[in-house]
């Protein structure tokens, strides 16, 4: 079956074409309109400027979706929408728009939660991972840990109590002067600089848990970068990226290794969310799942960000468990595990 999606939860503005069936997803067409340039100069996403770049977007995005696909509307048996967690006017603009095209075109409506589509995005691998299995999401909002039980069924086991690692990654890459968003600035400058160079506290919270804190690491980043300057020393950006990163991977093997302890594992590892990019991410749990003989999936780069696609292949998978959304769906800007 093909599906058209949306995906419009924070920056990003995206529409994709997706089919399904036998066992295979495929991505027919994958549009991302951007919105970095327009929140750059904030630093951050300013909500009421993302809702309105994403009422601009949508219906030239949803055509080209289409047109790159080589379908027209007759040929979706599905809509596909991310309905949360994210910005409340973000979500409600792909909501809307996705009620009105199926409703127009007679067609269900499925709506996603947009954490369960980043680890959809696993779905379009050549050899993807097949329910249970322990997911990590990590993106700009979220760093949680996950208990996939079915394709639908999720229960969150470990999560940040503060900020996302995302958020620690860009606001410590801001502060030495990487441009937003800084997550793939710092990656670049952490494959330059030294890991050992210095010791940052670890994010994995002590005791018995599954939960994360990174506002701490970061004011520790924070301080250490404010003590160069202040004394007009050059910053050791890339040694500070590095030993960041460090800390960070190591955080997330930690209690990914505890989380396979107490049973969680299912039949592997799976890396999703914008921080899945991240290359020494990628690789520090690969290895490690390579060591402890498990599986590991992450998906291919460009389908670690927001888009539609991933929302897409989630969408199939509610909609075989029959969770279709009436006409009265809205956007849950704090959407739990459902
Ligand atoms: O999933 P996403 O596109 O949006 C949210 O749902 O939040 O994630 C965006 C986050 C940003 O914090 C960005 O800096 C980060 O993903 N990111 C990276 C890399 N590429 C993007 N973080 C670390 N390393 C990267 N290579
Ligand atoms: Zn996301």
């Amino acid at each position: 079956m093909k599906i058209l999606s949306f995906e419009s939860s924070c920056d990003e503005t995206s529409a994709a074409v997706t089919e399904h069936g036998g066992g295979k997803n495929r991505i027919l067409s994958n549009i991302v309109a951007s919105q970095i340039d327009v929140h750059a100069a904030y630093g951050g996403v300013v909500p009421e400027i993302a809702s309105r770049a994403h009422t601009e977007a949508i219906s030239g995005i949803t055509r080209e979706a289409l047109e790159t696909a080589g379908c027209s509307p007759d040929d979706i048996e599905a809509i596909g929408v991310t309905a949360g967690p994210g910005l409340v006017g973000a979500l409600l603009v792909g909501v809307s728009f996705a009620k009105g095209i199926a409703a127009s075109c007679g067609i269900p409506l499925v709506p996603v939660n947009h954490i369960k589509g980043h680890v959809a995005a696993n779905y379009f691998l050549e050899d993807p991972p097949e329910p249970p299995f322990l997911a990590l999401v990590v993106s700009g909002g979220h760093t949680s840990l996950i208990n996939v039980k079915t394709y639908t069924e999720y229960e969150t086991v470990g999560r940040t109590r503060d900020d996302a690692a995302g958020e620690c990654f860009d606001k410590t890459a801001r502060v030495m002067g990487m441009p937003y968003p800084g997550g793939a600035a710092l990656d670049r400058a952490a494959s330059e600089g030294d890991p050992f160079a210095f010791d940052f506290p670890s994010a994995a919270l002590p005791g018995d848990n599954l939960d994360f804190s990174f506002s701490g690491l970061k004011t520790n980043v924070i301080n250490l970068i404010r003590k160069y300057e202040s004394c007009g020393a050059a910053v050791p950006v890339n040694d500070i990226a590095a030993s960041l990163t460090r800390a960070v991977c190591g955080s997330f093997v930690k209690k990914v290794e505890k989380a396979l302890e107490c049973g969680i594992g299912g039949r592997g590892i799976v890396l999703a969310g914008g921080v899945s990019a991240n290359s020494h991410l990628r690789k520090s749990l690969g290895d490690f799942a390579k060591k402890s003989g498990i599986p590991f999936y992450v998906p291919d780069k460009p389908l670690c960000g927001d888009n539609a696609a991933m929302t897409g292949a989630q969408a199939y998978y509610e909609f075989l468990a029959g969770a279709v959304a009436g006409a009265d769906l809205n956007a849950d800007p704090r959407l739990g595990d459902k």
